[in-house]
């Protein structure tokens, strides 16, 4: 039996998590964040106090990494996501991480994979891509006011210019840059809300189902 994947890209607080976590549910698919396996590298380094900018070290990291032990709780911090775009600038820690996500992606009936890459580089055949994508200010907005509901503190100009530095970071690098690929959907989610796109990302998947 074959895998229906559908392929989700876009630059980092766009609305992909929920997006992706709402798709799987609804076709009972299996669910990968591939960031997850980048910060599940970073997190290892950083705490074997490893230096980030090694590539053997890193990619012999990127090999043990267990996909079924990925928690998002442990993660999540800030320091991990910045780590984690480091270390996937180096060919050979994408390398081993993609052929991971591949391995995933063919699981039956269908799976969900979120990221930076998955269209135009892990999935290239996936029959649904789409690229959720908001305005710079409204991602910044949205992250801004998850840290101050959650009970934390943040200088919304800060958020913004994190926003702004991973961004330039995901888009500018030689492997596999953050872009759309040729036959993504667009889902702009600066003014629509989340059960908006997952209306409007419904539509595109029951057209290929
Ligand atoms: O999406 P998340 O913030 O968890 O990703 C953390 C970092 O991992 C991203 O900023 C990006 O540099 C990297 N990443 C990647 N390719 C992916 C997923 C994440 O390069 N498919």
């Amino acid at each position: 039996s074959t895998s229906f994947t559908v392929a989700i890209d876009g630059p980092a607080a766009a609305g992909k998590g929920t997006l992706s976590r709402q798709i799987a549910s609804h076709y009972g698919f299996h669910h990968l964040d591939t960031g997850l396996t980048y910060r599940a590298v970073a997190k290892a380094l950083l705490d074997a106090g490893q230096p980030l900018d090694n590539e053997a070290i890193a990619e012999a990291t990127a090999l043990a990494i267990d996909l079924a032990g990925l928690d998002r709780s442990v993660l999540s911090q800030h320091q991990i996501g910045e780590a984690a775009s480091k270390i996937a600038v180096m060919p050979k820690v994408r390398r081993a991480l993609v052929e991971a996500q591949r391995k995933f992606a063919a699981k039956t009936p269908g799976t969900v994979l979120d990221g930076r890459d998955i269209g135009t580089v892990v999935c290239p055949e996936a029959p649904v891509k789409l690229y959720v994508t908001a305005s710079p200010e409204v991602r910044a907005r949205r992250r801004y006011d998850e840290i101050i509901s959650g009970g934390g503190s943040a200088d919304f100009n800060d958020v913004f210019a994190d926003v702004k530095r991973r961004d330039e970071r995901d888009m500018g690098r030689a492997d596999s840059p953050l872009k759309p690929a040729d036959d993504a959907h667009l889902l702009d989610t600066s003014e629509m809300s989340i059960e908006a796109a997952f209306q409007a990302a419904r539509a595109f998947i029951d057209a290929a189902l």
